[in-house]
């Protein structure tokens, strides 16, 4: 199949990629040339393991190429991609402007069918404005078709060919059966819904993960009260087929480019039409709370913070990307240096991007976990990088001024930690 893919961000880039890799001809169009020229030049601008070769593979076979002639590869393709951006307004809404531009744009170039893909995620009745915009500006036929992207960073790739299941949204029977033809070797699980239920169901599946974070950290704050260990409870409780044991895994909040945006619109979308959505309002407030608990910790083993020296091990908001979008880490350490600490900090790969969100005299950037750990008077351990699984904890301890650690993410056993000395304090768990 001929595809065009308009934006490059997480979603446009990986679809593009995989799609070319499973044999179609696919252009990708940003319009931003530096970018394009990076990706012309095999240069991937996000960090996703197993990304860039696959991307080199399929140019290299001419199946995949970058442009910012929207115009053209429009003309060119059969199916047009929708994967650019929809940042979240002050109020919490979706912004819709960059979805529109494409529709506009999409309408303007076309010269015969068209299906319309959206991929990016977007309220519900968005894909009827994204029909009626290219109605209202071109007299060639299309269809519109909504397939939801539940990809993770950090694991794009593998998801996207190991699909749980690919939700498609059509009114139109025939588009919506090439786009089942499109992505009928990755799973048996094709569901085929109205428009709008494809629409929701990609915030309802955002909102209800969201919602087993929040509910274990509920527990595992719980657990700490009552002398309960957290990570028994969730394994105990996700040996219940109706439960799962997925996403039961305490610590401190959910962060990155997706659940607080989403978990955000959904509540403005349910607040649209009247509806109070109390649970999801609750799922993100206990979600900010649960960021404190590290400050919370570090007061009660360290009293006063001012002038303390912190050191902080990961930035990301989850290990194996270089996001730092509503990461926790943010927050707890613009908190930290209101305190009045000093931070000593260390990420495999987040810093450059982190720096542009929080930067400050009192913060050193550290090349390396010991050397964050270096005289500081805690340890906060925010992402669960494996590389701090693997460090030799006595080293650490030694390292440290206080032997003091606060495990943000429960990696460490409590034999483990048995063996040393160090005043540990997990989430959930008896220390
Ligand atoms: C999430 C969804 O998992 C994807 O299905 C979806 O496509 C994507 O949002 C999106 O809408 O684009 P992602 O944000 O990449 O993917 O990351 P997750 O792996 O879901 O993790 C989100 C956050 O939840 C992280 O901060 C992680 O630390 C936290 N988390 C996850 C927990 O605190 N506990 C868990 O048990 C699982």
């Amino acid at each position: 199949m001929k595809i065009a893919v308009i934006g490059t961000g997480y979603v446009g880039l990986v679809s593009g990629v995989c799609f070319s890799e499973m044999g179609n001809e696919v252009i990708c169009v940003d319009k931003v040339e530096a970018k394009v020229q990076m990706l012309n030049a095999g240069q991937v601008p996000i960090y996703e393991p197993g990304l860039q070769e696959v991307m080199v593979k399929n140019a290299e076979a001419g199946r995949l190429s970058f442009t910012t002639d929207l115009g053209e590869a429009v003309r060119k393709s059969e199916v047009v991609i929708i994967a650019v951006g929809t940042p979240s307004l002050p109020s919490g809404e979706a912004n819709l402007s960059f979805i529109e531009q494409a529709a506009r744009d999409i309408a303007l170039s076309m010269e015969d069918y068209k299906i319309v893909v959206t991929k990016s995620t977007v309220p519900v009745g968005t894909n009827g404005k994204i029909k009626e915009i290219i109605a209202g500006l071109s007299a060639h036929p299309f269809d519109v078709v909504s397939v939801p992207e539940f990809l993770r960073e950090g694991s794009a790739v593998r998801d996207t060919f190991n699909p749980d299941r690919i939700v498609i949204g059509a009114e139109n029977e025939a588009a919506a059966g090439r786009i089942i033809e499109l992505h009928r070797s990755l799973t048996d699980n094709i569901i085929v819904t109205d428009i709008r239920s494809a629409e929701m169901i990609k915030y309802a599946s955002n909102a209800f993960l969201a919602t087993k974070i929040s509910f274990i950290n509920e527990i595992a704050n719980i657990c700490e009260k009552v002398g309960a260990d957290v990570t028994s409870v969730a394994e105990g409780m996700g040996y219940d087929n109706r439960i799962g044991p997925s996403f039961l895994k305490a610590g401190i909040g959910y962060g990155g480019s997706c659940f607080p945006k989403d978990t955000q619109a959904l509540i403005q979308i349910a607040g649209n039409v009247d509806y109070e959505f109390k649970l999801l309002k609750s799922v993100v407030d206990v979600n900010r709370d649960q960021r404190y608990n590290i400050l919370r910790k570090l007061e009660t083993l360290l009293g006063d913070l001012n002038g303390k020296i912190i050191a902080i091990w990961g930035l990301a908001f989850k290990p194996n990307t270089d996001d730092v979008r509503d990461a926790p880490a943010i927050e707890i350490i613009q908190e930290l240096l209101k305190a009045g600490a000093s931070i000593r900090a260390y990420d495999p790969i987040a810093t450059a991007n982190f720096r542009q969100w929080v930067d400050h005299d009192s913060i050193a950037w550290c090349s390396g976990a010991l050397d964050a750990a270096e005289g500081a008077d805690a340890l906060c351990l925010l992402t669960e990088w494996q590389e701090f699984e693997q460090v030799d904890l006595k080293t650490l301890q030694e390292t440290l001024r206080k032997p003091i650690l606060i495990d943000g993410r429960n990696v460490y056993s409590e034999e483990r930690i048995a063996e040393t000395g160090f005043v540990y304090s997990s989430i959930g768990r008896p220390n």
